[in-house]
């Protein structure tokens, strides 16, 4: 039995074209899309990278000799499919600036420091629940020159997997309240509200840790599998 999977994904995805976010002008298709068959190459797909997850490649903190500047959290959820149903297994891969809102990258060489105790990447696996679970530090805001003092949002970049490589989804977490939401182009580039308020993160009092870090919950729906089987009677 295969399973099919729906185009439209939630109608959270933002337009290929939207001229406010400048990039999206010199990469949009600007011809109708080839719509591909999905074939056992989509509906099926690797569970893990080349190697595999060791136990500590959740936390951000511990990658270097000392501990990395900023304000510690913990950042959480659950993996779930359109349905609803948990998302076991999975690979859960971050990628964030850090406190300072620098990368460690060749293209970012803005006026702020790097971190030599941070990188900014982790890696993780739900659990049979669908859970997964990061230490790292707040990103800081940065700015990216879209537009005059264009500062993006503090955010957490991730990608996960899902069971397929049509359920594959890079996204970005945000922190609640952000002065900056107003005038991200990015951010604002999802056109429905409801699923911008899904990028936003939670934060959750009872999974802070006293005394050591504040905690922010952020559950990630991928798309998943309909409930209607392919025939492949033949
Ligand atoms: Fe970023």
């Amino acid at each position: 039995m295969t399973l099919i999977y729906p185009r439209e994904s939630l109608k959270a995805n933002p337009p290929q074209l939207y001229p406010g976010y400048g990039s999206t002008v010199k990469r949009s298709p600007t011809r109708p899309l080839v719509l591909i068959p999905h074939t056992l190459s989509e509906v099926t797909g690797p569970v893990y990278g080349h190697d595999k997850v060791n136990p500590g490649d959740h936390d951000l903190t511990k990658q270097h000799a000392g501990e990395p500047l900023g304000e510690r959290i913990i950042v959480f959820g659950k993996v779930l499919d359109e349905a609803g149903r948990p998302v076991p297994d999975t690979l859960v891969e971050i990628w964030q600036a850090n406190a300072c809102g620098r990368y460690i990258h060749v293209v970012d060489q803005h006026p702020a420091p790097l971190d030599p105790n941070f990188t900014g990447a982790g890696r993780t696996a739900t659990d049979a629940e669908g859970n997964y679970r990061f230490v790292t530090i707040k990103p800081g805001a940065y700015p990216w020159g879209n537009h005059p003092n264009a500062w993006r949002p503090a955010h957490i970049h991730f990608s996960l997997f899902g069971h397929s490589f049509l359920s594959r989804l890079v996204t970005q977490m945000y922190f609640p309240g952000d002065p900056l939401f107003p005038f991200d182009p990015i951010f604002n580039s999802v056109p429905d509200e409801q699923a911008r308020a899904r990028m936003i993160s939670a934060f959750d009092l009872d999974q802070t840790i006293p005394d050591w870090a504040l905690a922010y919950r952020f559950d990630i729906v991928l798309r998943g599998r309909s409930q209607t089987p392919l025939d492949t009677e033949h």
